[in-house]
């Protein structure tokens, strides 16, 4: 198999770091492609326990070429932190590359983002504040600076100065903030351009060396399909694709090399940030499933909001990535409840949808349709085949498999790399 895709599938925080670390074993490269420092990938393996924000999930397989691709924005001190503590815990980055097309975030992008918010006031997006709204804002509007133009001090020192200008018109004449120095900008971008150079490449070409001899590329997806800027609850949502087809434009690889593409679904719902969300459980339910699952944010710390399987928004996922096969993570935060619920359906004024509304006004109001199975109320977090779940376990995953017509093919239950069930090899 050639390229494999591993797509968040709902609001992001579905697990995706631990399905590739571990599906990494049998691959040559691992490519992050989307999002920024707002992801947190949390991945617990015998190197000890790490939340990744930029450096992609294969880090830990010293065989395997890592690709931070050029449609990831890219803190340069939040990276060259986290290779830091990656090397301080004995594990090798020599195999680490960076796009030479990538953008950086600027201090004015993490400035503005704040600043945004605040302006906002009661309606705002509930953004991580790393910054990525406005770097990905700069990249369209074609204002943005890129890994290769750390590379070039004169040009860098002639595109920071003209932009600056504009910037520091915005932070002093609309927010009434501080400009900000050219100069102090200027040497700290030099000193990160330095420390990251020996790492940019033509990062494209490093893949396409790679699938000509027909060796596993993992496209290791950030944030979830229902935060897409097209097709997320707008605009609760994040600035770049996590979708599936996302992997393709972030990293340079033609989408027709695509051949597997996985989505990362939690066996219930959380979301992190503002928006709609149709099954959030404001109850005690919501608060077990939180604290037995330690459900707070990997990059901000806030607390996830916890509901019920959104099987709705689940079809509508798997409809616009193209799922070949489902990983099911979490399954074990279920065992205890005695029954266990699977929204169906949307009601909206008397009406079942089955569609995911586009206007987050009208989802706002949707009422979900539940349907109800029986829990195993035992603990799944030791079982290795899936011969041994419990039947209401099977009874769950065969129901969902069916609503979202799709095979669960691996099932997770427990954050380390063996509490892992492959029911059927994916790669
Ligand atoms: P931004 O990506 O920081 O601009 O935030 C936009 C929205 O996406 C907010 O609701 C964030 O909470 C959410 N978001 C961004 N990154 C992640 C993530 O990695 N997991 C879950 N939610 C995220």
């Amino acid at each position: 198999m050639s390229v494999v895709a591993v797509i968040g599938a709902q609001w992001g925080d579905e697990g995706k770091g631990k399905i590739v670390d571990l599906l990494a074993e049998r691959a040559k490269a691992v490519v992050r492609f989307s999002g920024g420092d707002n992801a947190g990938h949390t991945v617990i393996n015998p190197y000890g326990e790490f939340r990744l924000h930029l450096v992609p999930s294969g880090i830990f397989h010293p065989g395997v070429v890592c690709i931070i691709g050029n449609g990831v924005a890219i803190n340069p001190a939040v990276l060259l932190g986290e290779i830091d503590d990656l090397k301080k815990h004995g594990v090798d980055t020599s195999h680490l590359f960076i796009s030479d097309r990538a953008h950086i975030i600027m201090p004015y992008h993490i400035l503005l983002d704040g600043l945004e918010e605040e302006r906002r006031g009661r309606g705002a997006l509930g953004t991580t504040r790393k910054g990525i709204g406005p770097v990905f804002a700069d990249k369209i509007a074609r204002l943005g600076i890129r890994t290769c133009d750390l590379l070039d001090k004169e040009a860098f020192q002639s595109r920071l100065s003209s932009v600056l200008e504009f910037k520091n018109a915005i932070l002093t004449k609309v927010y009434d903030a501080p400009p900000l120095s050219l100069k102090e900008i200027y040497q700290q971008y030099c000193h990160y351009g330095e420390s990251l150079a020996p790492f940019i490449r033509d990062t494209g070409s490093i893949l396409q060396e790679i699938m000509s001899r027909r060796e596993t590329v993992l496209l290791e997806g950030a944030q979830g399909t229902m935060l897409d800027p097209d097709f997320g609850t707008y605009p609760y949502v994040t600035s770049s694709s996590p979708l599936a087809a996302g992997g393709s434009i972030g990293s340079g690889v033609s989408f027709r090399q695509i051949a597997h593409i996985i989505g990362v679904f939690k066996a219930y719902t959380t979301r992190v940030g503002g928006g709609p969300m149709p099954t959030e459980l404001k109850d005690e339910i919501g608060e077990l499933i939180r604290e037995r699952a330690h459900e707070y944010g990997a990059t901000t710390g806030r607390p996830r909001r916890c509901g019920w399987f959104d099987a709705v928004a689940g079809r509508f996922s798997i409809q616009i990535n193209g799922f070949n096969s489902i990983a099911l993570t979490r399954l074990d935060i279920l065992d205890t409840l005695p029954s266990i619920k699977i929204c169906t359906g949307y009601k909206l004024d008397g009406e079942t949808l089955d569609q995911f509304p586009s206007n987050v006004a009208i989802l706002h109001r949707c009422q979900p349709v539940y349907e109800e199975l029986p829990g195993w109320q035992t603990s799944t977090n030791n079982i290795h085949d899936s011969k041994q779940l419990p039947s209401q376990a099977h009874q769950y995953i065969a129901r969902l498999e069916e609503l979202l017509s799709c095979p669960v093919n691996i099932i997770s239950v427990g954050a380390k790399r063996e509490q892992t069930i492959m029911v059927r090899q994916v790669v």
